[in-house]
């Protein structure tokens, strides 16, 4: 492992000490946010993992995923395993790489995993000291298990096992509820009424999930619905037969390829010369509705006091869906899919600030 020149470690560690750091490990999308220097960094990758058994033949590079090789530090356990997190993972594996949307508990085993693959995507730094605030669906049930396997100092290197090494700090500062990002960052921008109660609809990949918060911020109800999230929306357009006619393969279309054609906003489908825009109008209001539906039944006995009707998630940015909303008297927070994220990066700082 060769090593950068002391004075340039010594001013990089002095410029990036304890950063504070917005952590949602969703069941599709993994998103880290923190400051570096003035400038916000948003990392996003895929919550996908990948053990890597063999060398890569050729060193993978995404800004939505990393590879790294623990060396040594508190988690004896990963000492010389190498990992491919995000799109590296899905790239090399396309299907038997591990998906965290397959269950909830591994979510809190890979968060670190998840961590290390987010900061493999940016500069390398031979020290990082984060303070980290993340968020679960069950508390009560992994934020022990998240801390203990979070926690603590790390040595990897990231890219291949002969790159330099970087020595990682975590402390997971609090796992919250979901959604407390969300709120905090709706309350940041004013977009909320914290004096009344607060009914939020957080639309992500796996889960839609209705919550009601109280005066001040404080979760009062939190329950994801029965039916799925984006991940049926996408379903739908890939099993449609319209679009296996057009595949001619038999199989149901590819879920990334229709996903990130939604979110270009092109509806392209991969190279392919057709796009998916007639079947996303046709799929997109029955998805909607039925979840709204649901989502307001749940929240019925708080509706008449509520302040304000919030969504977010990444499925509040997909075309069209914040104009749907609107007519429900919903509003989308701006930048939807990483309002909890931001939240969180918040949460940190102010989290941080407390213990110095
Ligand atoms: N900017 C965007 N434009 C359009 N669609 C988006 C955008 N960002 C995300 N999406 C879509 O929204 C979906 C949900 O994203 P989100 O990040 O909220 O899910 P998640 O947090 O991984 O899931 P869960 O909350 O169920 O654990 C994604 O799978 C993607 O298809
Ligand atoms: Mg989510």
């Amino acid at each position: 492992m060769p090593t950068i020149t002391q004075s340039k470690q010594a001013g990089i560690e002095q410029n990036y000490q304890h950063t504070p750091i917005g952590f949602d490990c969703g069941a599709g999308l993994t998103k880290l946010c923190f400051f570096c220097g003035r400038i916000q960094k948003r990392l996003r990758q895929p919550s996908k993992l990948l053990e890597l058994k063999s060398p890569l033949l050729e060193e993978l590079k995404s800004p939505e995923g990393g590879q790294f090789t623990y060396h040594s530090g508190n988690r004896s356990d990963l000492i010389g395993r190498q990992f491919l997190t995000g799109e590296l993972a899905a790239w090399k594996e396309p299907t038997t790489h591990i998906k965290l949307s397959d269950d909830p508990t591994l979510k809190a085993e890979y968060v670190l995993h998840m961590v290390l693959g987010a900061l493999a995507s940016v500069e390398y730094r031979p020290k990082w000291n984060l303070f980290l605030v993340a968020s679960t669906h069950s508390r009560a049930l992994f934020s022990d298990k998240l801390k203990a396997l979070t926690n603590g100092t790390h040595t990897v290197t990231f890219g291949g096992a002969d790159m330099p090494a970087s020595t990682v700090n975590i402390t997971v500062g609090s796992v919250v509820p979901e959604g407390a990002g969300a709120y905090t960052y709706a309350k940041r921008l004013n977009a909320l009424d914290s004096s009344s109660r607060v009914i939020g609809f957080d639309l992500g990949t796996s889960t839609v999930i209705p919550q009601v918060f109280g005066p001040g911020g404080k979760l009062i109800y939190h329950q994801p619905l029965e039916t799925g999230g984006v991940i049926d929306l996408l379903e739908a357009i890939a099993t449609d037969t319209q679009l296996l006619e057009q595949l001619g393969t038999g199989k149901s279309a590819n879920l990334e390829l229709i996903r990130k054609g939604l979110e270009s906003g092109d509806f392209s489908y991969g190279t392919r010369r057709f796009n998916t825009r007639a079947l996303y109008a046709k799929h997109i209001k029955l998805w909607l509705a039925a979840r709204l539906r649901l989502a307001f039944k749940a929240t019925k006995e708080w509706r008449d006091e509520a302040g304000s009707l919030i969504a977010w998630g990444g499925g509040s940015e997909l075309p069209g869906v914040s104009q749907m909303l609107n007519t429900q008297g919903v509003i989308s927070l701006p930048q939807g899919g990483w309002a909890n994220a931001l939240g969180l990066q918040i949460i940190a700082t102010a989290l941080k600030a407390r213990r110095e």
